[in-house]
Formats: structure tokens, sequence, C-alpha cells
């Protein structure tokens, strides 16, 4: 016997858990590295066009299909169409679930061990020592691999123990504290001086940095940091009821996302460019630039504590809507118990992301198949960058071609709240179904297509 689909006490939660899915280390550890590598404005720029024009109706979408069939991402496209096709469809997103949290719960880790660090008191005067540190600790596996397992067992015990609930009210004042702590830096990031070097290269475009590879990469991260592209946003849409509200869900998830991300970039980029410090550091930039930021704040110590709590907190809530996905497969294709679920899925991703851990030691000077890429930076690309944007395309095509978009708007506005919010009213009007569905049959798949040919050299 199954037990009956578990079902978000609130609408409110529902979101709070969407939120809490989309904002993690993609908004405050990988945004800020991947803007700094490819200059910055430049970036943000089409990484902004990627989340209005592909990366809102996909949220949608996602949202919608797990709401409408009340099943986990296999399930649900088998319900709809049938086709075998789709079901491997559904698939692709269990095995992206796979590679993503092999390199997320590496870096989930280091947020516990600075959340550690941080207690036992840092001070570092400058990115450059701060980097150093990281270097440092990073070249001990035992400290990489021991901080993974760390997190990952936070992560399975929240699955495992079911303290959604608690963890749902929770993340009501925690993500509010994230938020004000972020303000409190960007603040102190601006009063540094030469901050406004650092403002510009986040908000003034030079434009002759962009190339295809800006937009592969601002494509991968719209996915990645609205949790798109490989059913984690079905699965919390499947535990939704036909009662509740999708659009506006939506718009607010994406906003608060890109806004927590942009102020990451200015807290970061200020210090980068008022200390001289490289923007293209890469991964670890967050964990040199930060520290010394809240090192320099009154109370540093305090503050310092309290952001790499709320830092790996984030990530805990975004990892566990990545896992959720694998669990949700074997709880209702396989009729696991969600014990058994969590444990099997839990092993399994605990031990392919072992690579990743030693990727920063070990194993840092075993790259794959000449790419120059360590397991680590495989496992990031490939997720972000080709599993979530062809998760997103087959997305796309199912919604515009298979379901079809009149079937998609009739689904929307069940449930689309009667308030006088704007998406009201504009999700009834024939515009709006007019670009919708010019964004889902057209816009997204042929862009995503683009990017595809681009990345495997065939434009
Ligand atoms: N969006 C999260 C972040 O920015 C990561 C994440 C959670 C994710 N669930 C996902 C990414 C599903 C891709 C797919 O940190």
């Amino acid at each position: 016997m199954s037990n009956p689909r578990e079902q978000w006490s609130s609408k409110a939660s529902f979101i709070l858990a969407a939120a809490g899915s989309a904002v993690g280390l993609g908004n405050i550890w990988k945004f800020p590295y991947i803007a700094g590598e490819n200059g910055g404005a430049a970036f943000l720029f089409i990484y902004m066009i990627c989340i209005v024009m592909i990366g809102l109706p996909i949220l949608n979408i996602e949202i919608l299909l797990g709401r409408a069939t009340q099943k986990n991402p296999v399930g649900a496209f088998k319900a709809l169409s049938g086709k075998p096709f789709w079901t491997y469809v559904g698939a692709l997103g269990v095995l992206a679930s796979f590679t993503i949290l092999s390199f997320y719960s590496v870096v989930g880790g280091w947020s516990i061990a600075y959340t550690v660090e941080a207690l036992k008191g840092f001070t570092f005067e400058t990115p450059q020592v701060a980097g150093e540190f990281f270097d440092l600790k990073n070249s001990n596996p035992m400290w990489v691999v021991g901080y993974h397992t760390l997190f990952f067992l936070m992560v399975l015990g929240i699955i495992l123990s079911g303290v959604r609930a608690g963890l749902e009210k929770a993340s009501k004042y925690l993500m509010p504290a994230l938020f004000a702590i972020l303000a409190i830096l960007v603040v102190q990031g601006l009063m540094l001086s030469g901050a406004d070097r650092g403002v510009s290269f986040l908000f003034d475009p030079d434009w002759s940095k962009i190339n295809a590879q800006t937009f592969l990469l601002a494509l991968g991260h719209a996915f990645f940091t609205l949790s798109l592209g490989m059913g984690a946003m079905m699965t919390y849409g499947s535990y939704l009821s036909e009662k509740d509200d999708i659009v506006n869900a939506s718009y607010l998830v994406a906003f608060l996302d890109t806004f927590i991300a942009i102020m990451a970039g200015v807290a970061i980029f200020t210090v980068v460019f008022s200390s001289g410090y490289d923007p293209t550091a890469g991964p670890g930039l967050v964990f040199h630039v930060l520290p010394p930021l809240l090192s320099q704040l009154a109370g540093g110590y305090f503050f310092a504590l309290l952001f790499f709590v709320l830092l790996s907190i984030a990530a805990v809530t975004s990892a566990i809507s990545i896992l959720e996905v694998s669990v949700a497969y074997l709880t209702d294709e396989l009729k696991y118990s969600r014990k058994k679920a969590t444990l099997t899925m839990g092993a399994l991703v605990y031990f392919a992301a072992i690579p990743c851990a030693l990727s920063f030691n070990v194993l840092s000077d075993f790259t794959l198949f000449g790419t120059g890429f360590t397991f680590f930076d495989m496992a990031d690309y490939l997720a972000s960058n080709v599993l979530l944007p062809l998760g997103g395309f087959f997305l796309a095509i199912f919604a515009g071609y298979v379901w079809k978009v009149d079937e998609v708007v009739r689904n929307l506005l069940i449930g689309e709240s009667q308030s006088t919010y704007f998406g009201n009213s504009i999700l009834k009007s024939k515009s709006f179904v007019a670009i919708f569905s010019f964004l889902v049959r057209y816009i997204s798949p042929i862009s995503i297509f683009l990017v595809f040919l681009y990345q495997f050299g065939w434009i």
C-alpha cells in the first residue's frame, strides 16, 4: 500500500519551499564566480534575458506539469503522453539530480566548513590571504570529504525525518535573515574605496565581452539558479493542489532569486575591485572575498558566523529539492518506502560525489577526456550546460507541441488567484497567450538548440 501523497500545508509554504530550492549556492557562490569569469555586466545582462524569456515560461510549465499529474517527472510524462520517449526525458532528470548533487554537496560542505571556521574565529585582511587559506584547506582530502559527508548527512536527515514542516517554518525567518545580512554586506561593500569599479563591472556592460560562450553559460545558469530542467520544480509542484496559483508564485520566485544573486554580486565585486583581487578566481571566489569583508564589520565575528550558517541552510534547502526528485521517482514508480528511497539514492549520490571532493587535492591533476576539466568541473558543466538545458528543451517541446499551449494556459488558469494581481488579467489576455506561446514554441527550443550546436562545435 502506498501512502497518500503529501501536500504542502499552504500556498505560502509552497512558495517558501520553491524559493528555498531556487535560492541557494547558485546565487551566492556560482553567480558571482561565473559572472566574474565572463565579463560581469555582459553576463548579467544575457542571464536576465534568459531568465525572463526562457526561465519564467519553463518554470510555469514545470510546476504545472507537477500539479496537473501529481507525480514525479517520470510518472508525469508517462501519465500525460504514454510514449516511452517522454519517460526517458523524465529519467534524464533523475540523472541530472545525481550529477548536480555530486558537486553541490562539496560546495555545501565548504559552507559548513566555513561556519565552523567562523565559529573558531577568522580574520583575513585581504582576499589574497583568505584565498591561500581556502587552497590550503582544500589540499587536505579529509577536510573536503569530511565536510561533504556532514552536509550530506544533514540533507538526508531532513528528508528522512520529514521535518519539512519544521523547515518550512524555519525558512520563514531564515530567508529574510539571509536577505538582511546580504543587505548589510552590500552596504559595507559599497562603502569601500574603489567600490564604484566593482559596481560598474557588474552593471556597465562591455559588449565586446559577449560571445557565444556567454550565451551558453548564461542559459545554463538561468536553469540552474531557478532549479529548472530536471523536474525539481515539477516534483514540488506535484505536492500542490488544484486550488493553488502558479503564475504569481513563479514571478515571485524568479524575482527573489535574481535579486539575491545581484546582491551577492554587489557585495563580492565591490571587494574584488577595491582590493585589486582577480574576479576570475574561479569556484573559490566567494570564500576568498566575503570572509575579509565580514571581518571588517563591527561585530564581524557574529556576522561571519551568521552568514555561513545561513549560506549552509540555503544550500541544504536547495539540495533537498534536488534529491527529492529521485526519492519521489523511487516512491511513486517503484513503490519504495520514503526511507528506503532516501537511503538508496543517498548512498549512490554520496559515493558519486567523492571524485568531486577529491578534485581539489588527490585528483586535482586528473582531467577528463582532454577537456582540462576535473570531476568537479565536469559535473558542474555537464549539469548546467548539457542536462538542464536539454531537459528544458524537451519541456518546451512537450508543452508547446504535445500538450499544446492552449491546454497549458487552460490549466494555468485553474487556481489562478482572483485577486487584483496583474498575473490574472494578463493570463486571460490574447497577447499574453500569444507571447507565452511564442516563447514556449519558438524562442526556448530554438535558442537552446542553437546553444547546443555551438557547444558541440557544429556552428
Ligand atoms: N537553484 C539552486 C541554487 O541556485 C540549485 C538547485 C536546486 C537546482 N534544485 C535544483 C539546480 C534543480 C538545478 C535543478 O543553488
